[in-house]
């Protein structure tokens, strides 16, 4: 089977890509690099022993989008691409609402032209927004979030649903992943943000090996165990298996299906903090700052849907992501 991959140089995509070649699909990726490194292909092919076919390209470039999909016999695609960083779509809406939106329906334009109708896209815990309880279950109202990022994955979903409705051909897996950690066990690949890291695992591996001074822990007054926020940490190496479980369920199955890739277990800030030292035999200096704006108390999935209709579950507990994520950043300080 031939997957196209956008953004799989990313960090949940290239973990997604070892897992394909070590499943003997072929994988095509496209990626412009805009937050990722070359050198993670060679990663890949170091990790797997296999080669994959790349294009350099930018998906709403139309003509060598069109172009690699009549060069190649694509059965489905995975799509990754897209901007991430919650703080500079506040920022920059129009940057994200471009990017995120055009990309995908050039994507989507030039999938139909073709007749490759299936696709598996990267949603997000987010679009649950700021008034569902926990666990999230995919039957939950969605149409809120609380930044400009988080509508685009909002509206990516509605347009892939409106999409199938008019042709039935069509079948589209949505993934709403929850918080990634970890990294490949080999420590080659890993998650390498440019600039600040948003995230709470990539700050603080940067703190661990002293790049930066402390963790900021933003807000200590949330209604969880410790006062701090809470979320379903998940191993990216499980997430990325997940994709796997999903391609086979999107070619035996037409329309929509949803799926939470998550634990369906809550950790909270400091629990990562005292769980990332023990694991490492490291301390991280920290201080308890304000709340981020627009960051909810609790998020964790029920992930039931997945694990009865997708065969898949999530067993690596947080011990071993943080041993995961720190063996990476030890490895590649300055990342790729
Ligand atoms: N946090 C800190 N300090 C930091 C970074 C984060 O205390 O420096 C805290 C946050 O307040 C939150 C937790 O750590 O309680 C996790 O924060 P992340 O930024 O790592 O992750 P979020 O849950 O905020 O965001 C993630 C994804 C987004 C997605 C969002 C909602 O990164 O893409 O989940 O599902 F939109």
């Amino acid at each position: 089977m031939t997957v196209l991959v956008t953004g799989g140089a990313g960090y949940i995509g290239s973990h997604t890509v070892i897992e394909l070649l070590n499943d003997n699909q072929e994988v095509i990726v496209v990626d412009n690099f805009s937050n990722s490194k070359p050198e993670v292909l060679n990663r890949i092919q170091m990790i797997t022993g296999k080669q994959l076919i790349f294009y350099e390209k930018n998906i709403e470039d139309r003509m060598a989008m069109d172009k690699i999909f009549k060069q190649h016999a694509i059965d489905i695609v995975i799509h990754f691409a897209g901007y991430k960083a919650v703080g500079e779509s506040v920022t920059q809406p129009l940057k994200y609402y471009h990017n995120n939106l055009s990309g995908t329906i050039v994507l989507l334009e030039v999938m139909q032209e073709n007749q490759v109708k299936n696709i598996i896209f990267s949603s997000s815990a987010t679009v649950y927004g700021e008034t569902n309880r926990v666990p999230f279950k995919e039957t939950m109202t969605t149409g809120e979030a609380s930044n400009p990022y988080g509508y685009t994955k909002l509206v990516l979903e509605k347009i892939l649903q409106d999409l199938s409705q008019s042709d039935p051909d069509w079948s589209v897996t949505l993934l709403r992943y929850f918080n990634p950690l970890g990294a490949h066990e080999s420590g080659l690949i890993g998650e390498d943000p440019q600039g600040i890291p948003n995230n709470l695992m990539p700050y603080l591996t940067q703190v661990a090996i002293g790049k930066r001074p402390k963790l900021l822990v933003f807000g200590k007054d949330y209604p969880t165990h410790d006062g701090t926020g809470v979320r379903d940490y998940i191993h990216v190496v499980e997430l990325a298996q997940g994709h796997q479980k999903a391609i086979k369920h999107n070619l035996e199955h037409q329309g929509v299906a949803i799926f939470n890739l998550g634990t369906g277990h809550g950790y909270s800030v400091l629990d990562i903090i005292k769980t990332f030292e023990k694991a490492n035999q490291v301390t991280i200096p920290y201080e308890i700052i304000d709340r981020r704006p627009g960051d909810i108390a609790i998020a964790y999935a029920d992930p039931s849907k997945a694990n009865e209709e997708l065969d898949w579950e999530a067993f690596k507990d947080l011990y071993t992501m943080c041993q995961d994520s720190w063996h990476w950043q030890k490895k590649n300080p300055d990342g790729f």
